[in-house]
């Protein structure tokens, strides 16, 4: 049976200040921590045998999961000394590998959410006969992406760095996040060193003439590395629109866990989620957004698109649009804050010192 290496070393940076306390893959989403569903549809597709590479904060991930029964896998953890990036994670945990040199190992990075057809991209990969297999993408816009041209049986031809004219965006499709690897290449790179799987493993392999070949994938996908993206797909998952079989139950368009408080007036929608203990005051509108636990959204406060972290609070009648609100912090009353916001954890916003005004 096919086993897998996740990737949930890495600092987050782009997600703080959701990552301070947590590292990303831990940040819930749909009210589990987002590696939940990851490792909830790794399961589905048949893989049972799972090594997470850990570094940032390495030590939440095993006393969550255990030995990984409860979802049905056998789990194990490698922590580094020091971050080695995606390639030097990879090779770092190869000694717990299972599987015979020729055998696929899957590669997931700890940060996508996607309805990838895992089975599919092993079925490629083995009837290929390829080095390395890749789940590609197709997206609007790939300027802030690497690209990943393909011929026509979808064998890997370039890796591009980030285009910077329209004449260098030479295919819609990117790296997405999910490889197969043939066991004795991960065995290949670099030991004890950082190594970035995408900035020199790929292209090497590619200029010593390997097989790596692309399956264009294009369900659902979305990195989320940003607060608004990992708002987003924590709302997908409970309307439905990203699948996980790990999605603690819902109710329309919205999900409140057990042992959260929400008044009878208060309004939830667009797949919001109320996580355990937290607070939501009379008349409040929350829409889109995720409530970590033991927040406190107050009356008639209105949140759109936002992130409420643990235990933070937003004041009475305030107005978030697209914000964050880092792990005990406090937003004072009658504030409005906009895209892009960060407040930081445990900071005091005091009542009333955030306005916008229309005419302005
Ligand atoms: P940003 O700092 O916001 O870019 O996020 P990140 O640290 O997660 O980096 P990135 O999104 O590029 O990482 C892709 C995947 O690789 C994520 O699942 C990371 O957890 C993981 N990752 C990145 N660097 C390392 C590392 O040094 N060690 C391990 N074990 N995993 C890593």
């Amino acid at each position: 049976m096919t086993e897998a290496i996740l990737l949930v070393g890495g600092k987050g940076t782009r997600l703080r200040p959701l990552t301070v306390n947590t590292p990303k893959p831990m940040v819930p989403a749909a009210g589990v921590p987002f590696l939940t569903h990851q490792l909830a549809r790794a399961r589905a597709a048949g893989v049972t045998h799972v090594v997470l590479a850990t570094s940032y904060l390495a030590e939440v991930f095993e006393p969550h999961f255990g030995d990984g029964s409860d979802l049905g896998l056998d789990l194990e953890y490698v922590t580094e000394d020091e971050p080695l990036g995606t390639g030097g994670a990879i090779r770092n945990v190869a000694s717990r590998l299972r599987s015979g040199p020729d055998e696929p190992v899957l590669i997931f990075n700890g940060d996508i959410l996607t309805g990838l057809d895992i089975r599919a991209l092993v079925s490629t990969h083995t009837d290929t006969g390829a080095d390395v297999s890749l789940h590609l993408t197709r997206v609007e816009d790939p300027r802030a992406y690497g690209l990943v041209p393909t011929d026509s049986t979808g064998r890997v031809t370039a890796f591009l760095e980030k285009p910077q004219t329209p004449e260098e965006i030479v295919t819609d499709q990117i790296n997405a996040g999910a490889y197969v690897f043939r066991r004795a290449l991960i065995d290949s790179i670099p030991a004890g060193r950082p190594v970035s799987v995408e900035r020199e493993t790929f292209p090497g392999l590619l200029a010593e003439g390997a097989h790596l070949q692309g399956m264009v994938d294009s369900t659902y996908w979305l990195d989320l590395g940003t607060p608004q993206a990992f708002v987003r797909g924590s709302a997908d998952l409970v309307l439905g629109r990203a699948p996980s079989p790990a999605v603690p139950g819902r109710c329309g368009d919205r999900l409140v866990l057990p042992t959260a408080r929400v008044a009878p007036d208060a309004k939830l929608t667009g797949g919001t989620v109320v996580g355990e203990d937290a607070v939501i005051g009379e008349g409040a509108r929350v829409t889109g957004s995720t409530v970590l636990s033991g927040a406190v959204i107050e009356a008639g406060a209105v949140v759109t698109d936002s992130m409420i972290g643990a235990g933070a609070r937003v004041g009475a009648r305030s107005v978030l649009t697209g914000a964050v609100i880092g792990d005990g912090a406090s937003v004072g009353a009658d504030n409005e804050l906009r895209a892009g916001v960060r407040v930081w954890c445990n900071t005091t916003l005091p009542d009333g010192c955030v306005r916008f005004s229309s005419d302005m």
